[in-house]
Parts: structure tokens; C-alpha cells; sequence
């Protein structure tokens, strides 16, 4: 067996006196698309936000061999681990290419330059409104921008939590393609929250059925596809 990237072990978290997280437990593995489902409330962007180091937690969380307890977030940051957030995860004030550099923070190499114009070449239309604030672009554009901002640290484990969320089905789906490309041509390795369980399935390797704070299903995204619970759960058939 190979070390995880990303180990989960009885992670815990809570609100104040609100428990939310009751002792989760996942991997991920290098170069791996795992998805996480599950309905409102179930504790998904806690969770995301546990590895980001954003929650107070106890249990295990390893990145790359590493336990990341005492880190603060802009640490876990500078380790390889980039987080889209639920909602649109851009600095709305500041223009498209403001927001590639500060994703790009934790950076001091002459590289910084390539990758920006990287972005540009996956997406023109982020090239052509360089000048424009983020807070004018359609919700597609900024979901882009916010995962192309990810991108800019250079990271090793990409978290992104409901990319889909108030986007037209064809943009959802240009984006999991790309996603796809990503994963393919780079090797990012990929925690994926999502509610289209669809699109998600169809990408991942991998999926966690998240409940009430618990994780109650888990297997390879072809099985889970074909079972009846998450069918009729997250699948509507
Ligand atoms: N900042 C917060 N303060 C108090 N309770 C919260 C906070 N954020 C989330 N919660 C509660 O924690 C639970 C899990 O929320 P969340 O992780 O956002 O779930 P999901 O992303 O799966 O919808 C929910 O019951 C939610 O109301
Ligand atoms: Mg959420």
C-alpha cells in the first residue's frame, strides 16, 4: 500500500457546542479525482475547511506524510494544498490578473509569469478581461478564475468545494472537462465536493457519501453509480 497524499483519521470539528463532524475517515491518493457527496448540512465544506486548517478540529489530518495540526492556513498553503471555496473564491475588487498573483503568494520563483499566461491559453476569455475587476464576470468566468487562482500556488492536492454551484449545465460541464485535463496532463491530485453527483461520479475514481457528519458510503465511483442508494439519493433515478 502506497501513503495517502491526504489522510483523514476520526476527524472532529464543532461550531461552539455544535458537533458537526463525528469522526470522518478518508484517503486520497496521489494523482487521484475523489468526490464527496452529500445533501445540506451533512458537514462537506467543514470538512474542506478541517484540511485547510480554517476549523478547530482533533483527530488526524496527514498531508504527504505530515501531520498538519499545528499549521496555519497560509502554511498548509505553502505545503501543496489549494482550496476553492464554496461560492466564488476571487477577491471581487481586485482584476483578473490582481487575483493570479495573489494566488501565486506563497511564490518567489520567475515562474510566476509563465503560469499566468498558462492560464490565459487554458482560458482566453480570462486573457481578454485581464483589466476587469473579478466581481464583473459571469458566475462561470469567476469559477475559473477561482480555480485558475488555485492553480497559481502550484498545488499538490486541489480542493474545491461545489465548483458546479449556480453554473448552466454546458459550463458545469466544459469545467469537469477540464478538470479531467488538469488531473490528466499535470497530475493534481483532487478533492471535489459536489451536489451534481452526476458529472462528479463520472470524473472521480472514487467517491464518500458524507451524513449527518459521518461517513456512511464509500467505493469506486463506477460502483456507487450503479447503487440504489445513491441513486435515489443524489442521482434523483
Ligand atoms: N460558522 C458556522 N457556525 C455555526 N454552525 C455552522 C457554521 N458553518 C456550518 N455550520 C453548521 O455545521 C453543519 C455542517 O455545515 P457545512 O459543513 O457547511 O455542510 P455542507 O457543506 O455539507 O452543507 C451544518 O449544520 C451547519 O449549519
Ligand atoms: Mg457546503
Amino acid at each position: 500500500m502506497t501513503t495517502p497524499l491526504l489522510r483523514v483519521e476520526d476527524l472532529k470539528a464543532r461550531y461552539g457546542p455544535v458537533q458537526v463532524l463525528h469522526g470522518i475517515e478518508f484517503n486520497v491518493f496521489k494523482k487521484e479525482i475523489v468526490v464527496v457527496l452529500g445533501a445540506n448540512g451533512a458537514g462537506k465544506t467543514t470538512t474542506l475547511r478541517s484540511i485547510s486548517g480554517m476549523v478547530e478540529t482533533s483527530g488526524l489530518i496527514e498531508f504527504d506524510g505530515q501531520p498538519t495540526k499545528k499549521l496555519n492556513p497560509s502554511e498548509i498553503v505553502r505545503r501543496g494544498v489549494a482550496h476553492v471555496p464554496q461560492g466564488r473564491g476571487t477577491f471581487p475588487e481586485l482584476t483578473v490578473e490582481e487575483n493570479l498573483k495573489v494566488g501565486a503568494f506563497i511564490r518567489t520563483d520567475k515562474d510566476i509569469k509563465t503560469d499566468i499566461e498558462a492560464c490565459y491559453s487554458s482560458y482566453p476569455v480570462l486573457y481578454e478581461r485581464k483589466a476587469q475587476t473579478a466581481g464583473s464576470l459571469s458566475g462561470g468566468e469567476q469559477q475559473m478564475l477561482a480555480v485558475s487562482r488555485a492553480l497559481m500556488s502550484r498545488p499538490q492536492l486541489l480542493l474545491m468545494d461545489e465548483p458546479s454551484l449556480g453554473l448552466a449545465p454546458q459550463i458545469v460541464e466544459d469545467l469537469f472537462t477540464r478538470f479531467v485535463t488538469m488531473n490528466q496532463d499535470h497530475g493534481t491530485t483532487m478533492l471535489i465536493v459536489e451536489q451534481n453527483a452526476q458529472l462528479a461520479l463520472d470524473i472521480a475514481s472514487r467517491a464518500y457519501v458524507l451524513e449527518s457528519g459521518e461517513v456512511t458510503i464509500e467505493g469506486r465511483a463506477e460502483e456507487l453509480v450503479n447503487d440504489d442508494a445513491i441513486r435515489k439519493a443524489y442521482l434523483g433515478t
